[in-house]
């Protein structure tokens, strides 16, 4: 009847009233930070858009904004030089978080340790990017470019697109290989999936993914849950990899005996100079310790140099005056030869302003993270008290430093330009005492191998295709890079 119904719908409404007051009370300590996540999860939407929104938020904040990632944890996201320039003076370690997650992986090498270690490190592997050393990689370089330019020759003239990360990422890896381990591998045209490529983009989805949810911060609950089961399998992929690399050296090492005669025989590459480094108290570098740079210098040295070199090549598909321009500057440089030398690199600068230009638009590092272990103040007398990121990305595309700054505009690079900017203004490689100890060689392979790629084919857009840019450890496209490629002719 009409009263049972009343009372039940009062009960109803009273008991439902009281729950909710009792859930608002209870959650309004931590109300706020549940309305930092709920928003950081609709504003980033994983989709390839969520860096130009950064971009966005930082017209509005001139030189930086905080960013909340997970409720606990806040960021102060840099975009201006003139702050960059104080923090990359300064010897302020990598945060503790992101770093943190990278570790299990690549261990305590040269691009997370820090203090004392790291300063020990650095000084025993800086020789290994002597301009001796570099001058030896050029051949094994333009060897690495040719097997993979060989590959395409089945997507030339097709007038079908096919997606190049993969292809470049096989070549760096073959190319760091060679160089730093003189390991001759045949990644590149053994066909099928690479074990240890693949296991390197399962990390870097993987580190973002823990980053970006806030219960995997926990290592435990990491561990415990399917991604963290992935993980450690990617990781046991990675690491038998450069231990399989280490045991064949050391091997060959216990055959040639002396160092005297590996000398004589040879320059001494990275692997030579991990494992024959030696203090002043004549100390070495622990098993450990070799593995770590082992696993560091084969990550950074070739998906850096991946990301930067398929967005080069992407970048002069969309602009082909620009292309033709480098083409003509390289054919004049390489006169007929189909291979690149150390002259070489110094007679193409328009292709460099090029390269510069897309290293500008697509950093292969868009963010550094950085903890500050006491207050930094700014030029403009602003203090920072907490853990920070240096949005390469957002600095690179900052509308007070770059006038238009998404239009891909090589002569921004020419010298008389350049003078009149910050130094700080295009930091692809970082700056400062923890900038890139990989940086000369990496520039040189991606000349070798923007000049050996722009003499064989030309380089045509795809516009039904175009690339959903995501940040992982390094920038990478959601959907693949995706372009066409033509023969030259002989006579061009
Ligand atoms: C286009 C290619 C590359 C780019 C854009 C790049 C960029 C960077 C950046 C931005 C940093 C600083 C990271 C931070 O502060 O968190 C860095 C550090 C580092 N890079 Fe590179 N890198 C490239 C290639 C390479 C190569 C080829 C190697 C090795 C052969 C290498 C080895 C390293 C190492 C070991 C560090 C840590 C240095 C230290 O802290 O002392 N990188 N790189």
């Amino acid at each position: 009847d009409d009263s049972r119904l009343n009372r039940m719908w009062l009960w109803w409404v009273s008991s439902s009233t009281i729950l909710w007051a009792l859930f608002r009370h209870l959650t309004s300590p931590i109300s706020p930070m549940l309305g930092r996540w709920v928003s950081m999860k609709f504003w980033f939407k994983q989709d390839g858009t969520d860096l130009d929104t950064l971009v966005k938020w930082a017209e509005h904040y001139p030189y930086a904004f905080p960013l909340w990632f997970g409720p606990f944890v806040c960021i102060l996201n840099i975009h201006h030089p003139d702050y960059v320039k104080t923090i990359l003076a300064t010897a302020e370690p990598k945060d503790d978080l992101a770093y943190r997650f990278i570790e299990s992986w690549i261990g305590d090498g040269l691009l997370v340790s820090k203090g004392q270690k790291w300063f020990r490190h650095r000084r025993l592997l800086t020789p290994g990017f002597h301009y001796d050393v570099l001058k030896a990689y050029i051949k094994p370089m333009s060897d690495s470019t040719k097997t993979m330019l060989d590959k395409w020759e089945s997507y030339a003239n097709t007038d079908k697109s096919f997606e190049l990360f993969e292809h470049v990422s096989l070549m760096t890896l073959d190319s760091i290989l060679k160089c730093a381990f003189s390991h001759n591998s045949n990644c590149q045209t053994e066909g099928g999936t690479n074990a240890y490529i693949k296991a390197v983009y399962e990390l870097s989805n993987l580190i973002n993914l823990r980053f970006r949810t806030f219960p995997y911060h926990s290592d435990l609950i990491f561990y415990l849950s399917p991604h963290g089961y992935r993980h450690r399998k990617a990781c046991s992929v990675t690491h038998s990899h450069t231990r399989e690399v280490i045991r064949k050296r050391k091997e060959a090492l216990k055959e040639e005996k002396e160092l005297d005669r590996i000398q004589a025989k040879r320059n001494l590459d990275f692997l030579d100079i991990l494992l024959l480094a030696r203090d002043e108290n004549q100390q070495g570098l622990s098993d450990e310790d070799i593995r770590a740079e082992v696993d560091t210098f084969m990550f950074e040295g070739h998906d850096t140099t991946a990301s930067g070199l398929s967005f080069i090549l992407y970048s002069l598909a969309c602009h082909p005056e620009h292309q033709k321009m480098c083409r003509e500057e390289i054919m004049q440089a390489l006169e007929g030869k189909d291979t690149m030398e150390w002259e070489d690199l110094s007679k193409i600068p328009y292709t460099t302003m090029c390269i510069k230009e897309s290293l500008r638009l697509y950093p292969p590092v868009p963010g550094m993270n950085r903890k500050t272990t006491k207050p930094i103040t700014f030029f403009d007398g602003r203090t920072l008290p907490a853990g920070l990121l240096l949005f390469v990305y957002g600095i690179h595309r900052n509308a007070a430093v770059w006038e238009n700054p998404d239009v891909f505009d090589p002569l921004r690079f020419l010298p008389e330009n350049t003078s009149r900017r910050s130094p700080h203004a295009f930091v692809p490689f970082s700056a400062g005492p923890r900038n890139c100890i990989g940086q000369n060689f990496a520039m040189n392979e991606l000349k070798v191998a923007t000049a050996l790629t722009l003499k064989k084919y030309e380089l045509i857009e795809d516009p039904t295709c175009k690339p959903k840019i995501i940040p992982r450890l390094v920038l990478r496209s959601l959907n693949g890079i995706h372009i066409k490629i033509r023969s030259v002719e002989p006579n061009m």
